[in-house]
């Protein structure tokens, strides 16, 4: 495609000798197929969401006929909390919760509170972060900044009221996602991210738009590549508008200078306006795939694990995690294992992939 980028991956992050994945127990936090460490568990908290969005739950597919899961088939807060207590051990310090739109969950803030709780083994809070549309902000900023949780990422792909209101295609206000926001920065969930998912002809004469908007106010604007998660979402190499070229086209009215990355394993690259009006980061997972240094996990809404947001199987946790005789440890030998077998690795596969693969839809499993 033109003006894509040659994917770039560590080499030698992919061609590492596999290891062993028949232990039973581990010796330490477990390394997958490619030496990757488990970082980041993801976890969604339903699958049921208020917006409709073309590239993630077209309504044609997602209609007032689509059955979503039972609540007996959710992952209760205290199985969660258990079940992210177990990941830390194996080395996970950052959770986010996601889902569908997390939002929805009732008492969620009470989940929060629980894993606010949960400490490393050295003794630190983890990394507490959740991403939402939006649409409930406004009124659940404050409880959940009071609950513990530290940071939010909002995802926003217009600043136009009629484009937003097509895209999300349930006719949701921007002013009201927009207040959401506000409502964040005031509760203190900073640094606020903002993930604009760009599409060609759809959206992407917003980008100069929502760069001005965000610029100076402290919220981190992140432009997304257009992926092609799930089975329903249409998706095409040619919708997609690589970051190289958004860099450019906002370089034409803001300087940028690049940042160096704050964590390893990050989705996003970092730039800063070079007048000092803030950051802002570009997630490529298209043009330059970031699978060498992928450290996500992600454990659906009905508790199965997948070790790929591209993945079509996820190890089924639940009825383990229900059976009164498997301990922690238990639980933890399972998961490790799975992670040492991981040798996912979709996108630097994508555009060389024949055969299209089942996956998992996003809204089951976050994204
Ligand atoms: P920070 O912790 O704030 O840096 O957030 P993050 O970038 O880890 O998480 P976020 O949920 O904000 O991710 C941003 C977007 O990047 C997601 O909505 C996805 O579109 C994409 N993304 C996140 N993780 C992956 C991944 O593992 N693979 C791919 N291909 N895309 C991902
Ligand atoms: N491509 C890129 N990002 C996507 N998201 C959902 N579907 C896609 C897709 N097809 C993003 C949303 C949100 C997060 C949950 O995932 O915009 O920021
Ligand atoms: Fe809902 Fe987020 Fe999917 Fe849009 S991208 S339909 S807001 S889960
Ligand atoms: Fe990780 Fe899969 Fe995304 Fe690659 S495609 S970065 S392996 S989740």
């Amino acid at each position: 495609m033109a003006g894509m980028q040659e994917v770039h991956i560590p080499l030698s992050a992919l061609t590492a000798a596999r290891r062993s994945p028949t232990l039973t127990s581990l010796a330490g936090p477990p390394l997958d197929a490619f030496q990757r460490p488990l970082r980041d568990l993801r976890i969604s908290v339903t699958d049921r969401c208020n917006f409709r969005c073309g590239y993630c739950m077209p309504k044609e597919h997602f209609g007032p006929g689509y059955r979503f899961l039972p609540h007996a088939d959710l992952l209760s807060f205290e199985e969660i909390t258990r079940l992210a207590r177990v990941f830390v051990g194996l080395g996970v310090r950052k959770l986010r919760l996601t889902g569908g739109e997390p939002l929805l969950r009732r008492d969620l803030p009470k989940l929060v509170a629980q894993l606010a709780a949960l400490r490393t083994p050295e003794g630190a809070p983890l990394d507490l972060t959740l991403t939402t549309n939006g649409s409930l902000l406004a009124k659940q900023a404050q409880p959940l900044a009071d609950a513990g949780l530290q940071r939010i990422t909002v995802s926003l792909d217009a600043l136009d009221d009629a484009v937003f209101r097509r895209m999300n295609d349930v006719d949701f206000p921007v002013a009201d996602v927009l207040a959401g926001i506000a409502a964040a920065q005031a509760a203190g969930l900073g640094p606020v991210k903002v993930n604009m998912v760009v599409q060609r002809g759809v959206n992407d004469h917003e980008v100069e738009a929502m760069a001005a908007h965000f610029r100076g106010s402290g919220v981190v604007l992140r432009f997304i590549e257009f992926m092609d998660v799930g089975s329903h979402n249409g998706w095409k190499l040619d919708h997609v508008l690589p970051s190289r070229e958004l860099v450019e086209r906002i370089q034409r009215r803001w300087p940028l200078r690049a940042l160096e990355a704050s964590a390893p394993g990050e989705t996003a690259e970092r730039w800063a306006y070079a007048d000092g009006a803030g950051e802002l980061g570009f997630i490529s997972s298209v043009s330059q795939a970031f699978c060498g240094t992928c450290n996500r996990a992600r454990l659906s809404t009905d508790g199965r694990l997948y070790t790929c947001l591209f993945g079509h199987q996820g190890l089924p946790l639940r009825e383990h995690l229900r059976d009164p005789a498997n301990s922690d440890s238990d639980l933890a030998a399972r998961i490790g294992r799975h992670w040492m077998q991981r040798s996912d690795r979709y996108s630097v596969l994508r555009l060389s992939q024949t055969e299209a693969l089942p996956k998992v839809e996003m809204h089951f499993i976050g994204g």
